[in-house]
């Protein structure tokens, strides 16, 4: 845990923020994920103050976790937002975001995303693909409006990260190829409904160095040059997210220092200082301040393997099924009437995929509660109702507070819109 986290141990129970861990999983029951107002408020802050006195807008990525609660929260401290889908676009309106300050990403855009978008009157369209730059000039037509449009440009940078989440590669279905670039732009400019307005990029998501940001930027500013000497010109730079947060051991640079870093690049170019910077982080704003509470149903032994199995599963948090990703486990009370042991921590799913921790050394029993650490990115969003499991309670802490700010699923809601024989 770091030194800075609103998760932390007061005479052995693990608190967040004031409010007892163990009180919430009594009040609301289990599995339960857990967010940190003053966490998420805290991780945006830092990249505003990283922004010293430049143009920047940070746009979260809703897919990290698109609670409205979150949203609003974020709404509400300033940010702007990435979104992917018209499901997004429509949660950052109902919590008060601004569609100005919204930019559409993805690769698979459909026509009515596209009305919705420019209807709302979003910032501007993250274009993936020629073909889908030559939809958007159909859409806006039809609307009578001029789409704004950036291209995502893929600079084939290798962001060093799990291959699931590297997405800067030539030979990921990502973004337009560097090469490729110049060409698609040319085309955007002679488009009458279209106005390009900037670049972005993304190369990859839970990256922990400053180099490959650096080295994808240069490829950026290349292109920015090019189109400059060709009389388009753009208005804002987007380097999209990924900074990485730590789950175990890693040691992701800080805002300040990835800021500095991307600053210091932009500065020794002639005209730098004259766009606007834009980000688009989900993992670094969230990540840390969510933990996913559980209870020990069962621990059992098989061979010289031992379990606990947990009443939160796969369909809770995939991360680790789908990409062997590592979760910290807290025990909510720090025992001393038991020594530890090592324990593979799964869930009631019936596939061996299901499991959340692996070969971890914890003090513990049935009947205890756990907390899946940094469980605030990617965890409910991507959550199912795989093995007809509701899925859990979100509460918000703020202080000595906590609220629900999404109910626990009943079962009846799970087949609500299925039909029996007719
Ligand atoms: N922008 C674009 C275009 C993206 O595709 C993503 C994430 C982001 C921004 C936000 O990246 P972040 O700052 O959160 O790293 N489910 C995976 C992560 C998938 C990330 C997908 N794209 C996981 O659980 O690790």
């Amino acid at each position: 845990m770091n030194t800075d986290s609103p998760f932390r141990y007061r005479n052995a129970s693990l608190f967040v923020e004031d409010v007892d861990l163990a009180a919430i999983a009594r009040d609301h029951g289990t599995p339960a994920y857990v967010y940190s107002r003053a966490g998420i408020e805290a991780a945006f802050a830092s990249f505003v103050r990283a922004s010293r006195d430049r143009d920047v807008l940070v746009c979260y990525a809703l897919k990290a976790n698109s609670n409205l609660a979150i949203v609003e929260l974020l709404a509400r401290a300033g940010a702007g937002f990435d979104i992917v889908s018209a499901g997004e676009l429509q949660r950052v309106v109902v919590a008060g975001g601004e569609p100005s300050k919204v930019v559409f990403s993805g690769v698979g855009k459909s026509e009515a995303e596209m009305q919705l978008a420019l209807d709302a009157g979003v910032r501007c369209f993250n274009v993936e693909s020629e073909s889908e730059l030559l939809r958007l000039d159909r859409v806006a037509g039809q609307r009578k409006r001029r789409a704004p449009v950036s291209l995502r440009v893929n600079p084939d940078v290798d962001a060093g990260t799990h291959p699931y989440i590297s997405t800067g590669l030539r030979e990921n279905k990502f973004g337009i190829a560097h090469d490729d670039a110049l060409s698609v732009y040319r085309r955007a400019a002679a488009l009458p409904n279209l106005e390009v307005v900037g670049i972005d990029c993304h190369i990859g998501s839970q990256i922990t160095s400053i180099e490959p940001y650096l080295a994808a930027a240069d490829k950026v500013l290349e292109l920015v040059d090019a189109l400059h000497a060709e009389g388009i010109a753009l208005r804002h730079i987007d380097f999209g997210g990924g900074l990485g947060i730590r789950y175990r051991d890693e040691d992701p640079p800080s805002a300040q220092a990835l800021l500095d870093a991307l600053f210091g690049r932009l500065d020794r170019h002639p005209r730098g200082r004259s766009y606007q910077v834009l980000f688009e982080f989900g993992r670094s704003i969230v990540g840390n301040a969510g933990v996913l509470l559980t209870r020990v149903e069962y621990i059992k032994r098989n061979g010289e393997r031992r379990f606990a199995i947990v009443d939160a599963a796969m369909n809770d948090l995939m991360r680790p099924a789908l990409s062997d990703a590592y979760h910290g486990v807290l025990p909510l009370r720090q025992r001393d009437d038991m020594k530890a042991q090592h324990f593979d921590v799964v869930g009631p799913v019936c596939e061996s995929g299901d499991w959340l921790a692996r070969d971890r050394s914890l003090a513990i029993d049935e009947g205890d509660l756990l907390a899946i650490a940094s469980a605030g990115a990617y965890g409910m969003a991507m959550a199912s109702n795989y093995n007809t499991r509701p899925r859990a309670v979100e509460l918000l802490v703020d202080g000595s507070r906590a609220h629900v700010i999404r109910e626990r699923e009943s079962v009846e809601s799970l087949f609500a819109l299925e039909r029996r024989l007719p």
